[in-house]
Order: structure tokens, then C-alpha cells, then sequence
């Protein structure tokens, strides 16, 4: 049941890139704030208005709308090269940022050695390749673990960081050295770098879990970004083929100190057919011209690397997993115009589990290990596709009974409410579902946002 003050997280439901930018984007004219919990710039959202691209890597998209205030919560790591950046394309852009963004003073920062570390260690013989975005999000993060990481607040102590730095990279420069021969990195350029970014990131630095717990208390509405996908979670993911974060909706309140109790409602975002770019399992995964269509079609190709993604069919008990992992109340289909021309549309119903005295028993266990996803064979059931356009429609009734029918297919399948389907990348290529949850809930919020 939805709160007076409703905290909703919205999540990726499968390996990330679902579109969870455009959604926020969309969503963020019901809410006052908007908090990114997790990640770095290893995410890539997209928002297109007005036929002109944005690609947010670290500051919520929901920014760009100009009435919501946002966060990038302690949980997320940042490049401060990366963030002076994106801010200075915002302001280019004409977009505000003075006022309306909130850095956590406690978030982890990421520094040039961590990147050092993570392209070579990537390619170290016998290291398995996750195929990360060489960001150094993953050292980044085994640094604020192992209790040696440098948090944005540590940033404005000038003799502090000149220590921390300049010992963390004699342990840096001698591990890349000996273990992957990198040239070893300079301290003091790493030291007056860092001390010119602080400067320019410093009007944005506050305590933001006051701010948001303040805010909820007064009843504002806030909306929590998560970036990657459920199956990228650090715990509950493809392990290792994962990101070096909590991806699903737990790791909300971690990454924001926003109150457990805050929280109203969590959404899922999830294309109308699967992606995943790195390594790691992917049951439904096809290859061929199939493949190749689907990837053209969709543009699937990386927002942050470019590389190209791997595409494959709706995968239900995935989702069904993501659904029990994040509580999901709503699922937000995107991408559905992809599928435009297609003239059967295989869906993943089930899993069958083979080998090890199991022929064939189908299953909705989720294998920890990740060499056992080689086990599960999907269970496919076809329906036919509409081989018409639906790009652009904005009105559920609009669309041709065969997309309405795989949607609702999608939907008792994962058993979850479609609340929201999206049919191109503009704000206005978007049909809300009238009656579903998550139009009650969008109201609601609205009311609230009006206290
Ligand atoms: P890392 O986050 O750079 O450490 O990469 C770990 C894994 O997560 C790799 O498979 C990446 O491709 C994947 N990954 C990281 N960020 C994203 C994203 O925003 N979308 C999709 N995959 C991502």
C-alpha cells in the first residue's frame, strides 16, 4: 500500500540498458527528488527530447525536466573528472545544475590507480573476464570495503589526501608493476588534479541522506534511480559476472541512507526482449542474422563503451526472480517497437535443468554458481507477432490486438501489472496503462509532490 510519501525505487529488471532513463525521465515530473544509489559512470542512461540525445552517466536524468532536485546518493562511486564533466554538458545544454544537485559527502571516489589497476588486471592471464566497462568502478569499490577508500569529504582536507593518495599508490603503482607491468602513475599529478576537481564539485557536496530523510519527512516525493540491472547485483546477480554494487532495490536505502520504512514502492524496467553487454550466462541468448536484426532494430550497442550487446528473447522466470528480489509492484515494458516485424515471438516460460541426474525437471531455481546456467534450457512458448508499426503509439487501445496480446502474455508470464509501455525513445512515444497499478500510484505521488 502506497504511504503518504511516496519513495519509490525504480530498478532494471535484467542485465541493465532496459531504458530505465527514459522511464525516470518521464517519471520525474511526479516526484521533488530524484537519487542515484549505486554505480558510477560505468551506466549509460538515455534520454532523447526533442530528437536531441543525452547520455547521464552519473547525475539522475531526472535532472533534465528542471523541477526535481537530484542526488547522487554515498553509495555511488565517482570519477570527479567524469562528474565536472557532465556537469559542464549539462549547463551547456541550457539545463540547470546550480541548486538542483546534491553530491553525498560520503560517497566513494574514484581515482585514476583504480583504473590503472582495473585495465590490467582485466587482462591478466587466468583472470576470468567479466568484460567490465574499464571504468575502476570494481577497485573503487574494494577499496571502500577493504576501508582505504578516499570519500568525497575527504577531498577538502588537503594534507589528508596528499597522504592517502600518495601512499595508496605506492601499494597501486608496486601491484600494477609487478603483477601486470603498468607504467607506474604520479602522485602529484593525481594530488593537484583531484584538489582542482574538489573545487569545482564542492558547491554540490552536502549530507544527503538528511536531505532526503528531511524531505521525506515533509512529505516530498522521491524517486530512487537504480542503474545496471537485478542480474548485475553484487549478491543476487549472475556472480561473478556482475557489477561491484547492490544493483536491486535493498541496496536503495544503503546507497541513500533513506529510512528502510521510507520506502513505498519499487517498479521494474525491463525491454520486451533481453540484453546483456560483458560476460556471463544469458539462457534465452540467440546469435545469427535473427540476432543481428534485433540488435540493429534496437540500436543495441553499449551508450558508455559502444560495444555491441548481446540480444536474446523475454526471459519470464528471470523476471519473476527480479520480481521476488525487488519486491516488484509494476514492470515497465520497453522497446516494445523492436519487435515490430517479427513474425512469432519466442518467450521464455520456464527452465528445464539437465545433467547431474536431473533430465529435464523443469525448474525456477536460479543457480548460484554461474557454470550452471549452462544447465538450464529454456522453455520456449511462440506467439505470434503483429508485424505492424507501433511506434509512437500512445494509447494502449491503439495498438494492434497481437502486441496487446504478447503484453499480456509478458505479463501474466512474469506475473507481474504492465503499467507502462514504451513504443520509441522521445517522453511522448509512452503509453501509460489506464487502470494499472502504476497509475494509481503515479497519482498518488502527484498528490504527495502538491503537500
Ligand atoms: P563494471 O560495472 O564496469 O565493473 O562491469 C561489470 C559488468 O557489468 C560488465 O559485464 C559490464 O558490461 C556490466 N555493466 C556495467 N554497467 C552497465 C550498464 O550500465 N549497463 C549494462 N551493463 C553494465
Amino acid at each position: 500500500m502506497a504511504s503518504q510519501h511516496p519513495c519509490v525505487i525504480v530498478v532494471g529488471a535484467q542485465w541493465g540498458d532496459e531504458g530505465k532513463g527514459k522511464v525516470v525521465d518521464l517519471l520525474a515530473g511526479h516526484f521533488a527528488w530524484i537519487a542515484r544509489y549505486q554505480g558510477g559512470h560505468n551506466a549509460g542512461h538515455t534520454v532523447v527530447i526533442a530528437g536531441k540525445k543525452y547520455v547521464l552517466q552519473l547525475i539522475p536524468c531526472g535532472i533534465l525536466r528542471g523541477q526535481s532536485n537530484a542526488v547522487i546518493g554515498n553509495g555511488v562511486v565517482i570519477d570527479p573528472q567524469a562528474l565536472v564533466d557532465e556537469i559542464a554538458t549539462l549547463e551547456q545544454a541550457g539545463i540547470a545544475v546550480a541548486g538542483k544537485l546534491f553530491v553525498s559527502n560520503r560517497a566513494h571516489v574514484i581515482l585514476p590507480y583504480h583504473r590503472m589497476i582495473e585495465l590490467a588486471a582485466e587482462s591478466a592471464p587466468g583472470r576470468i573476464k567479466i568484460g567490465t566497462t574499464s571504468r575502476g568502478i570494481g577497485p573503487a569499490y574494494e577499496d571502500k570495503m577493504g576501508r582505504r577508500g578516499l570519500r568525497v569529504h575527504d577531498l577538502y582536507d588537503p594534507r589528508l589526501l596528499r597522504v592517502h593518495i600518495n601512499n595508496a599508490l605506492a601499494e597501486k603503482n608496486a601491484v600494477a608493476g609487478a603483477l601486470y607491468h603498468s607504467q607506474p602513475l604520479d602522485a602529484g599529478i593525481i594530488v593537484e588534479t583531484a584538489l582542482a576537481l574538489a573545487e569545482r564539485i564542492r558547491p554540490y557536496v552536502a549530507d544527503t541522506a538528511l536531505l532526503l530523510n528531511q524531505a521525506a519527512a515533509r512529505g516530498e516525493a522521491i524517486l530512487l534511480e537504480g542503474a545496471q540491472g537485478a542480474l548485475l547485483d553484487i549478491d543476487h546477480g549472475t556472480y561473478p559476472f556482475v557489477t561491484s554494487s547492490s544493483t536491486t532495490a535493498g541496496g536503495a536505502c544503503i546507497g541513500t541512507g533513506l529510512a528502510p520504512t521510507r520506502i513505498t514502492a519499487a517498479v521494474g524496467v525491463s525491454k520486451a526482449y533481453c540484453t546483456r553487454v560483458g560476460g556471463g550466462p544469458f539462457p534465452t541468448e540467440i546469435e545469427g542474422a535473427q540476432a543481428d536484426e534485433l540488435r540493429q532494430r534496437g540500436n543495441e550497442f553499449g551508450s558508455v563503451t559502444g560495444r555491441p550487446r548481446r540480444v536474446g528473447w523475454f526471459d519470464a522466470p528471470l523476471l519473476r526472480y527480479a520480481a521476488l528480489l525487488n519486491g516488484l509492484e509494476s514492470l515497465i515494458i520497453t522497446k516494445l517497437d523492436v519487435l515490430d516485424t517479427l513474425k512469432h515471438i519466442p518467450v521464455c516460460v520456464g527452465y528445464r535443468l539437465n545433467g547431474s541426474g536431473n533430465a529435464g525437471q523443469p525448474t525456477d531455481a536460479i543457480p548460484p554458481a554461474a557454470a550452471a546456467w549452462d544447465r538450464l534450457e529454456p522453455i520456449y512458448e511462440t506467439v505470434p507477432g503483429w508485424q505492424c508499426s507501433t511506434e509512437g503509439i500512445t494509447r494502449e487501445s491503439d495498438l494492434p490486438p497481437r502486441a496487446r496480446d504478447y503484453l499480456k502474455f509478458l505479463g501474466r508470464a512474469s506475473k507481474l501489472d504492465i503499467g507502462m509501455i514504451s513504443t520509441g525513445p522521445e517522453r511522448d512515444q509512452t503509453i501509460t496503462v489506464p487502470g494499472s497499478r502504476l497509475q494509481a500510484l503515479l497519482e498518488q505521488t502527484h498528490h504527495a509532490r502538491a503537500v
